[in-house]
């Protein structure tokens, strides 16, 4: 598969440089990613040719975040489309790529069903392409427009809940522009804070094992400009406990049609920290995210990654002794729990922020009625 990657090294690239994007160079279109295992040492985009190599770069985590897999799963499919590969297939794969975030198959679906109605009025796969691409473009934009909006909404909260500002936020994974067609999900309230003049320090879980918030979220944070500070994930006990975080905002992978939240692994444990420690816990996600085909949380499915991303350190110029290519970090061979992703349950949400408002207290009628009034807008 690796032929299908090109790789180019763009380091510095200008602020605002898209992490995905659509190309047609005479050898045909292409989809270009940010590859986000390489950062922050390296800026480095891969260039895709078809499914495979896009779910290769969905798997190996090079692209990820919720509504970014949504995109980056409607774009595939395009693609598909574009160079004439078999598009169900190309679908089907992508939308089996990573099994919790609801976004990527809702993103796969909605350029497949463009493409095949396209396809049932013209009967021609080449003429019916651009349907897939349009629908992927129409994705990308509303996802900017969303993120703008949850900024506000996001913002709008926590000043009620904290008048007078100076909020100290914590937060786990990675949640901005790298995730977005705009500027993210809980990253964009802490940014929108920051602009007002009103954070006075976000607080970044490093969150293991893939180092999300260390490695992606203090990227962000310092392009920006932001008061910002890596802790590990066992630190934010003590940081709850000395008073230091006025509210924890979190973004999602998929909410359950009863207010169930599943988010990068870690996150359930703030979520326990923060109601001991009377402390609002803050979901910031599109209205995609929220499934409302997904009854609870037991019913939500979690991604279990390798053993060896958590038994190794994954430096890419890290010496070659484990099976995972990284640094042992345990004796070879020791096995590994890694889910990718836990669930909080409703009782312990403060308030799902999506672009449509806020839902508070969390309830199936409160999340329903959202879903609702996105429909009608
Ligand atoms: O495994 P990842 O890095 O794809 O997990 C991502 C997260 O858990 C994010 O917090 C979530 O997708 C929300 S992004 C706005």
């Amino acid at each position: 598969m690796a032929d299908q990657y090109a790789q180019t090294r763009q380091d510095n690239r200008p602020a605002g440089t898209p992490v995905i994007r659509w190309e047609e160079p005479p050898e045909g279109p292409v989809l270009v990613l940010l590859d986000q295992t390489r950062l922050p040492a390296e800026e480095v985009e891969l260039v895709c040719t078809d499914a495979p190599a896009l779910v290769e770069a969905i798997q190996s985590l090079a692209v990820r975040g919720a509504p970014l897999l949504g995109i980056a799963g409607a774009y595939g499919v395009a693609l598909a489309a574009a160079r004439g590969f078999d598009v169900d297939d190309a679908a089907r794969a992508l939308e089996n790529a990573r099994p919790t975030a609801v976004n990527l198959s809702v993103g796969v679906r909605r350029a497949l069903s463009a493409y095949q109605a396209a396809l049932a009025k013209t009967g021609d796969p080449r003429q019916a392409a651009p349907a897939a691409l349009a629908a992927a473009r129409q994705l990308h934009q509303e996802d900017a427009r969303a993120s703008a909006r949850m900024a506000e909404h996001g913002l709008a909260l926590l000043d009620e809940l904290q008048p007078g500002g100076g909020h100290r936020i914590l937060t786990h994974c990675n949640t901005g522009s790298l995730v977005s067609g705009g500027e993210g999900t809980a990253f964009a309230v802490a940014l929108a804070a920051h602009r007002a003049g009103r954070l006075r320090r976000l607080w970044v879980d490093e969150t293991r094992p893939l180092l999300q918030g260390a490695r992606l979220t203090a990227y962000e944070a310092a392009r920006n400009d932001l008061a910002y500070t890596v802790l590990t994930d066992n630190a934010a006990g003590s940081l709850f406990a000395a008073g230091e975080v006025d509210a924890v905002l979190i973004g999602a992978d998929r909410i359950a049609a009863d207010g169930s939240v599943a988010n990068k692994v870690g996150s359930y444990p703030l979520a326990v920290l923060a109601r001991y420690h009377h402390v609002p816990f803050i979901v910031v996600a599109p209205v995609t995210t929220v499934d409302p085909d997904t009854p609870d949380g037991a019913s939500i499915e979690v991604e279990q990654r390798p053993g060896y991303e958590v038994t190794e350190i994954m430096a890419p110029q890290a010496p070659v002794t484990g099976a995972g290519g990284g640094l042992p970090v345990a004796p070879l061979g020791t096995q590994a729990y890694n889910p990718a992703f836990d669930v909080t349950p409703p009782e312990l949400v403060t308030a799902i922020v999506t672009e449509e408002g806020a839902v508070s207290p969390v309830t199936a009628e409160g999340l329903a009625e959202l879903c609702a009034r996105s429909r009608r807008s």
